[in-house]
């Protein structure tokens, strides 16, 4: 069996950069499922949050962060991201990350719910893109051993600590196992759960399943971040249309044209996410039409043409010349807020597994992400992992943060009279449907009834996408079973039977096997 000191599986952000890190303490192998650019980092198109503006400073990022997770965030973790992450930007800067710049300066945008522009991008909305293209020319550089076509399969424990790693390699159907010392879950999130979704198709709650199985704790699955606009051309898959457009000006409208968000709150277009994704479905349901648009039509053509370079193209390719006509969008899932609890140091409660990204919950998103607080999350835990594991060869190890937790298991359920034959589309239906943007009893209930009866009959996977759906179908009922529990409305978990939040709900509910 090969040994590493470090095993990464993932490769976009969160793990190429904590990879580049290890190689400087240790071996390094990143197993990573499909090529090594297939990834949700790639689509992230608004940017990367950090206070490295003239009127910006860490405590402002710190309230504005605090402020979207609605109450649930973990302060210490937060005031880490905020104060760490002009430091993990001069990282990227010094990788040679293209941001782009404004008279000699690095050019910031505003997004929902940030009280100043603190959103780096470059390549105008192609940051995702320019980040993971850097990153993985810097790990072959580095010489980094990757992984492709591989799925990780098991995590191996021995004596309560990780062992190593089983895999599959799809291709050649080989079946391996590596040991390491130190196994890091950068899988990414869960957003092939829905039918709607702005995320990569790689992105099947694979890391959640592999910690879930081994006895790690999962934490606030009910919070499930709806990205509101999402392109909504008829037989296109939903094409992300970033925040940025309407914090450069765009502007939310109904069928008929009318300037909606104003009437449900004074912040109009740039409220927080979850308050805009529902706002438009309501406009949706009142006007009978599947969409609304945005308008950059009063945009100058050359602004919108240079900072929405991919929107653009991606819009004219289909037919749209978002110079000149609206832009139909509708709401889509887009975030997986919730994941394997972590500690600061990005540890799980496995000694020697970690996780990072969007599979990982450090706690900073807490109800509700702000945006762009995500690509720059992976850099700083990423980093805090590796600094972790290095105090531990030094025999000291930094001590872990307690949260409030309340256990669950997945609890028994009905069998439903009649179970759906189980396959992708029905699987993405069912969690578009009735674990959505607006949720209740009987709907969440049904849902979780027949994931149940989903996953009793599920048989061994075998190959790439069969684990896949055996991911998704667990990863489905943990956001199902903790949306049922949660009855209450806080940050992007929305319960049209319980609208109000409850006090009696500040804590997280956490899930082991
Ligand atoms: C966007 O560009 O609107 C997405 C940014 C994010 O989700 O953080």
């Amino acid at each position: 069996m090969s040994r590493y000191d470090y095993i990464i599986v993932g490769s976009g952000i969160a793990g190429l950069y904590t990879a580049l890190l290890a190689k400087e303490l240790g071996s390094v192998l990143v197993i990573t499922k499909g090529s090594i650019d297939d990834c949700n980092t790639k689509h992230a198109q608004g940017g990367i949050a950090a206070s490295v503006g003239k009127n910006d400073s860490a405590d402002l990022h710190f309230q504005d962060t605090i402020a979207a997770g609605n109450g649930l965030s973990d302060e210490e973790a937060v005031r880490i991201l905020v104060n760490e992450a002009p430091d993990r930007i001069t990282d990227l800067v010094n990788l040679k990350v293209p941001f782009d710049t404004l008279e000699g300066s690095i050019a910031l945008t505003i997004e929902a719910a940030h009280s100043v522009p603190r959103v780096l991008h470059a390549g105008g909305d192609a940051t995702g893109e320019h980040i993971e293209v850097t990153l993985s020319k810097q790990a072959h550089l580095s010489k980094i051993q990757i992984l492709e076509d591989c799925l990780a399969t098991e995590i191996m424990i021995e004596k309560e600590a990780v062992k190593g790693i089983k895999t599959l390699d799809y291709r050649t159907a080989s079946i391996d196992e590596f040991s390491c010392r130190f196994l890091i879950l950068a899988t990414g999130g869960a957003g092939q759960l829905f039918k709607f979704n702005t995320n990569s198709d790689v992105v099947t709650g694979d890391g959640v399943v592999l910690a879930f199985n081994t006895g790690a704790e999962i934490v606030d699955m009910e919070f499930f971040q709806f990205h509101p606009t999402a392109l909504r051309l008829p037989g296109v898959t939903p094409f992300l249309i970033s925040e940025a457009v309407r914090g450069e000006g765009g502007i939310l409208r109904n069928v008929n044209g009318h300037r909606f968000m104003p009437d449900y709150t004074p912040e109009a277009d740039l409220a927080p996410r979850d308050v805009v994704a529902r706002s438009i479905l309501y406009e949706m349901k009142k006007t009978g039409s599947d969409r609304v648009f945005i308008d950059a039509t009063h945009l100058p053509p050359h602004i919108t043409t240079t900072r929405f370079p991919h929107i653009y193209r991606f819009c004219l390719d289909h037919g749209l010349n978002i110079t000149k006509g609206l832009i139909p969008v509708a709401p889509a899932a887009h975030y997986m807020i919730g994941g394997i609890k972590t500690d600061n140091w990005g540890e799980t409660n496995i000694a020697g597994l970690f996780a990072v990204g969007e599979t990982a919950s450090t706690g900073v998103h807490g109800a509700n992400r702000l945006a762009s607080n995500s690509l720059i999350e992976a850099l700083v835990f990423g980093r805090r992992i590796i600094e972790k594991t290095r105090e531990r060869a030094k025999g000291k190890a930094p001590a872990a943060s307690l949260g409030t937790e309340v256990h669950h298991s997945l609890s028994q359920r009905q069998v439903p009279k009649v179970i759906p034959t189980l396959n992708l589309s029905a699987l993405q239906q069912l969690l578009w449907d009735k674990v959505g943007i607006l949720r209740d009893q009987q709907n969440l209930t049904k849902a979780a009834d027949t994931l149940a009866a989903w996953q009793k009959s599920l048989v061994p996977p075998t190959d790439r996408p069969s684990y896949e759906l055996n991911n998704l179908v667990l990863t489905g009922r943990l956001v199902t079973e903790a949306a049922l529990l949660r009855k209450e409305s806080h940050g992007a978990h929305f319960r049209s039977d319980f609208p109000q939040s409850s006090p009696q709900w500040q804590h997280h509910i956490m899930f082991t096997r």
